[in-house]
């Protein structure tokens, strides 16, 4: 049954547009700066042509794969993203219904604005996994490591590309706030009461305020350079205040995350650009990586994900599994993707989209539109198994197409 209404990814977005009021839809779909990076991601898998072979007997075509033990019925997962009841009232408890519903992993933003707990129970025995910012005050990541240990989150993606917060325009003219009565769940608990108040106000309280905020940052970077002692965010948790950690970095951060995590929990990075850092993954031997540049929103005039992925899976391959995200609108991106050797992948915006549509009916239909055209793809291409799907099946040519 078709929703001949909203047959592609594309229609998808348009009928979003329509259900968002524009402080949300500017969120969302900004890329940083110029947004090249952003326009880039989806574009590079234009770069690329699909070899089809045939007489081959695709009757059977099995689309599933395996990820964090769980069988998941195609190579595509929900990526984290904050603050969905924006979208629609429902939120995240909408996006991990339709991802139990579509036996899809579901990535939960540390940032929601529904508590991990109550996404675990939506989404039961299926597989999600927590995004994970690691704030420079440990404790509010320590409680939130362990809450997630007990919700049965599967692993924790450190997101690694945000040692500062990218530059949003629309976001810092819209002076983005997030609208009562909404919260930043996870963390309302940690605040008194005074200070959640606040952190109701806004992810971010802060956002009015970003000039300001700024000016704090970069004079706390400046502490920084200078060898003075930092100090960390203070007051409630918002994405604005306590996500970007600038002093995060390998040899200390990720030895100490996995202690937390282990044995439970798997430790992922996710924000790998390059073959460098592969290999440093590989080193302190994180449990897989997500090849991400934020969906644009960090550091615009960065490489598109697809065209990092294939000196990133020269690294890595073989020793830890690499997942992408960025710009993945069609089946056939997703084909391509594992083409040139991921093993996953990981959508953003096209499920926020959903939301926005129709709540958990509208991610089940994101979800079913990619899955679909992900089948049909395998089987015109002349493949049968997720396995069978390597780079011959692929040409790279000059003229970019849609
Ligand atoms: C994000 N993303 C993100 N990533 C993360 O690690 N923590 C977060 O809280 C968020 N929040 C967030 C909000 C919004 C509105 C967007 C669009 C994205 C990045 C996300 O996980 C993913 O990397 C990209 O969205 C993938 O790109 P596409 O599929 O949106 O093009």
């Amino acid at each position: 049954p078709h929703d001949l209404n909203c047959l592609t990814i594309k229609e998808l977005e348009k009928h979003a547009e329509l259900r968002m009021d524009k402080q949300t839809r500017d969120y969302y779909n900004e890329g940083a700066d110029s947004g090249s990076t952003l326009l880039e991601n989806s574009t590079a898998y234009g770069k690329y042509r699909i070899r089809p072979r045939v007489l081959r007997d695709i009757s059977l075509i099995d689309t599933s794969v395996s990820v964090f033990g769980k069988k998941n019925v195609v190579p595509i997962g929900v990526a984290p993203t904050a603050m969905q009841c924006l979208a629609h009232p429902d939120g995240e408890l909408a996006t991990a219904r339709a991802c139990k519903e579509a036996e899809v992993a579901m990535g939960m933003s540390s940032f929601s604005t529904s508590t991990l707990e109550d996404v675990a129970k939506a989404i039961g025995d299926h597989s999600h996994v927590l995004q994970l910012y690691l704030f420079e005050e440990r404790e509010h990541s320590k409680k939130l490591i362990k809450r997630a240990k007990k919700a049965d989150y599967k692993a924790v993606f450190l997101t690694v590309d945000t040692p500062m917060l990218g530059r949003r325009n629309l976001e810092i003219r819209n002076q983005f706030k997030l609208p009562k009565p909404y919260k930043i769940a996870n963390f309302v608990a940690d605040s008194d009461s005074a200070a959640s108040e606040t952190a109701m106000e806004g992810a971010s309280s802060s956002a009015p305020n970003a000039a300001e905020n700024e000016q704090k940052n970069s004079a706390s970077t400046q502490g920084y350079h200078d060898g003075k002692q930092r100090r960390g965010p203070t007051g409630p948790v918002t994405v604005h205040t306590h996500a970007p950690n600038p002093t995060l970095c390998w040899e200390r951060d990720i030895g100490w995350l996995k202690e937390q995590c282990a044995p439970e929990m798997e430790v992922w990075v996710k924000g790998i650009a390059t073959a460098e850092d592969a290999h440093l993954a590989v080193h302190h031997r994180v449990d897989g990586i997500v090849v991400s540049n934020h969906g644009g929103r960090q550091l615009n005039g960065a490489l598109a994900t697809l065209d990092a992925l294939p000196e990133i899976v020269e690294a890595a391959k073989g020793k830890i599994p690499v997942h992408i995200d960025g710009g993945i609108r069609h089946g056939t991106d997703v084909f391509k993707a594992l083409a040139l050797g991921a093993d996953f992948v990981w959508v953003g915006r096209p499920v926020l989209w959903g939301l926005a549509y129709k709540g958990q009916e509208g991610v089940e239909l994101c979800l079913r539109l990619l899955s679909d055209e992900f089948k049909l793809c395998m089987g015109l291409a002349g493949t049968v198994k997720v396995n069978d799907i390597t780079k011959d099946y692929l040409v790279k040519i000059d003229k970019s197409g849609f």
